[in-house]
């Protein structure tokens, strides 16, 4: 059985979780954004899996449509690819009308809806999320970007898509490895939010995940909707990525994102405990269900390493960093500490 969440930032649009939504994204895409021409940009992994049959539902319901297909891979979430999908656009006369649809996951989300917020100062963009982690998370919320060679994430734009059309089927061809990274974001609302998410996680991952996707994307929504561009509780959603991004770092991003964030939180709830901010008992509970999801619970780096890669992560603002701590399943909270506390909560979170 499908669902429909609705996200009440900017107009506001509906996000459609359920299995063989593909076929109807003609239908869906149309009812939200009416007459219109449709550029799928996905990348080489996911184009022979979904295209055809998100072109065929495009064009059944009146949508033309072109397809611009990048090289999988984080390594490609470039400048390089936004300008060759920009020049793509201009190519085929692409018109204020016309709308920009990401097929794939994170990778394709970002750079698809960057280069909406930049084309023509701003066309409609709609997401099509074909991994776990882009259908609780990067397909919601706005958020695009693009790497640079300093670091991730650090050219982007605040861009809200029109609809988000996640069909639950497309998840069956993912690879275990990114099932998992996206079942670490869908443990960590557990942990933000709520208890009833994080008991019903703990009981094992269901086959049909419409239900835990929509769990998610109603949380991140109310988030999004109370603090659209990350001036206070959004900030809460970095939890596990302050040591999760130094994690990455230290293993040259050899370790995804998904598992480093899972060590992150492991860390950061054990430092918590530690420190009597966190309810005994609570990084336990954490450990058992990352491991259960194949997810790891440390990094083998030194503390110092950590601390130092950690503090030159982005969100660092003036000399303090604002970290997420478990208080117990269900409830967080921010805490400022200055940056040399850093080093500490890495040490005791071991
Ligand atoms: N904008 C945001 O708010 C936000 C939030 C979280 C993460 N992100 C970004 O998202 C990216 C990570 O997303 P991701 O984990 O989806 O990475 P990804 O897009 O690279 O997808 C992971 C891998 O799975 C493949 N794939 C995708 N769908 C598939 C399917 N259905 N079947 C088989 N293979 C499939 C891809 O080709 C790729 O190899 C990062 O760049 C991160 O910065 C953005
Ligand atoms: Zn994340």
């Amino acid at each position: 059985m499908g669902c429909t969440v609705r996200i009440n930032v900017g107009k506001g649009y509906d996000v459609h979780i359920g299995a063989g939504l593909l076929d109807r994204a003609g239908q869906l895409i149309s009812d939200a954004v009416g007459k219109t021409r449709a550029a799928i940009i996905t990348d080489s992994n996911v184009a022979p899996l979904y295209a055809q049959r998100l072109e065929k539902s495009l064009n059944a319901a009146g949508i033309e449509t072109f397809t611009y297909i990048f090289p999988a891979g984080e390594e490609n979430k470039r400048l390089t690819t936004l300008s060759n999908i920009l020049e793509v656009l201009a190519e085929n006369g692409f018109s204020r009308t016309d709308t920009v649809v990401a097929l794939g996951g994170g990778v394709a989300g970002d750079m698809a809806g960057f280069a909406a917020a930049v084309y023509l100062r701003g066309v409609r963009y709609v997401q099509v999320p074909t991994t776990l982690l882009a259908a609780v998370d990067s397909s919601v919320g706005g958020k695009t970007a693009v790497d640079l060679q300093a670091g991730k994430n650090l050219a982007g734009a605040f861009k809200q898509p029109e609809v988000v059309i996640c069909d639950t089927d497309t998840l069956k061809t993912l690879p275990d490895h990114e099932i998992a990274n996206g079942m670490a974001e869908t443990i960590k609302y557990g942990v933000l939010f709520s208890e009833e998410l994080f008991a019903q996680l703990e009981k094992g991952r269901p086959d049909d995940l419409t239900d835990i996707i929509r769990q998610c994307v109603a949380l991140k929504g109310y988030i999004v909707e109370i603090d659209e561009t990350e001036k206070n509780e959004r900030r809460l959603l970095n939890l596990g990525h302050t040591i999760g991004h130094a994690v990455e770092k230290c293993s040259n991003f050899g370790i995804s994102h998904g598992h480093a964030v899972a060590a992150g939180m492991a860390i950061i709830a054990r430092a918590g405990e530690k420190m009597g901010i966190t309810q005994k008992g609570t990084a336990d509970r954490i450990e058992k269900i990352l491991l259960a999801n194949d997810l790891p619970i440390s990094a083998d780096y030194a503390d110092s390493d950590l601390a130092a890669a950690a503090m030159s992560d982005k969100k660092r603002a003036g000399g303090n960093i604002t970290l997420v701590l478990p208080e117990k399943i269900g409830s967080c909270i921010l805490k400022t500490e200055p940056l040399n506390m850093l080093e500490e909560y890495v040490r005791e979170g071991r």
